[in-house]
């Protein structure tokens, strides 16, 4: 990875940080850009930013943000947070609209849920991943491992593109909720509401299409952060 990616993702991340204020719930993204986020804000919290226990996306990101000195929720437990002031997290790709691509670190779900508890969700992006219209980055879709083949069936059948699944060096990729990734090579999605709404299938449990979620976009950029918001 080229440093100057390493540098737009930090400095997306450091502008993050600085919205961050005293008491606020923060929703931890995944991902090399929202981990630049969890390093931001842990040395906030050791300079004395006071903050209640952080909600994180992925095991990874709980380990990291333990890490960095951040205090996380268990939100299995009952009584777990049902809100977050802010969430911060990366993408894939980001449109001109703050539509999104996101599960390429195959937390789309937990991210999912987490963009929906937030009162604001900020996603963090560096420029390369600004784009006119999605799709070139493979549409991540979580799906149950029972039956898969058939629901990755249905999905070609509705998307005309034959899902791929995710595998790592051990094997089939299994999510932190004990799914599978099916990756979509969609090329290009010309029209993300109806390419979800297609998704609406027996076995998928959830799409990387962040179509409505994201409030402001801080993409870094070579030497400034650009900062694109949602047209109310
Ligand atoms: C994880 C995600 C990530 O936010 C996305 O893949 C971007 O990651 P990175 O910052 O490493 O490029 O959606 O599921």
């Amino acid at each position: 990875m080229t440093d100057h990616v390493t540098a737009e993702r930090e400095a997306a991340a450091a502008a993050a940080a600085a919205m961050v204020e005293p008491g606020m719930r923060i929703g931890l993204g995944t991902g090399r850009t929202a981990l630049a986020f969890v390093a931001a804000l842990g040395e906030r919290v050791a300079g004395g930013l006071s903050l209640p226990a952080a909600v994180a996306t992925s095991r990874r990101t709980e380990d990291a943000a333990k890490a960095a000195g951040l205090a996380i929720c268990d939100m299995m437990a009952d009584g777990a947070p049902t809100h977050v002031d802010l969430a911060i997290d990366g993408a894939d790709e980001v449109d001109g609209n703050l539509c999104l691509i996101k599960g390429g670190g195959a937390s789309l779900l937990r991210e999912k849920i987490v963009a929906h508890m937030a009162a604001r969700f900020v996603v963090l992006a560096d420029a390369a991943k600004r784009v006119d219209t999605l799709g070139a980055f493979p549409l991540p879709v979580e799906v149950v491992p029972f039956g898969w083949t058939a629901t990755a069936g249905q999905i070609e059948a509705a998307l005309g593109v034959a899902p791929v699944l995710r595998r790592t060096a051990e094997g089939v990729l299994i999510t932190d909720n004990g799914n599978y990734v099916l990756d979509c090579p969609l090329g290009r999605i010309d029209d993300p509401a109806a390419t979800a709404a297609a998704l609406a299938l027996p076995g998928v449990v959830e799409h990387g299409l962040f179509i409505t979620e994201a409030d402001v976009a801080l993409i870094g950029t070579a030497g400034r952060v650009e900062t694109l918001t949602r047209a109310k």
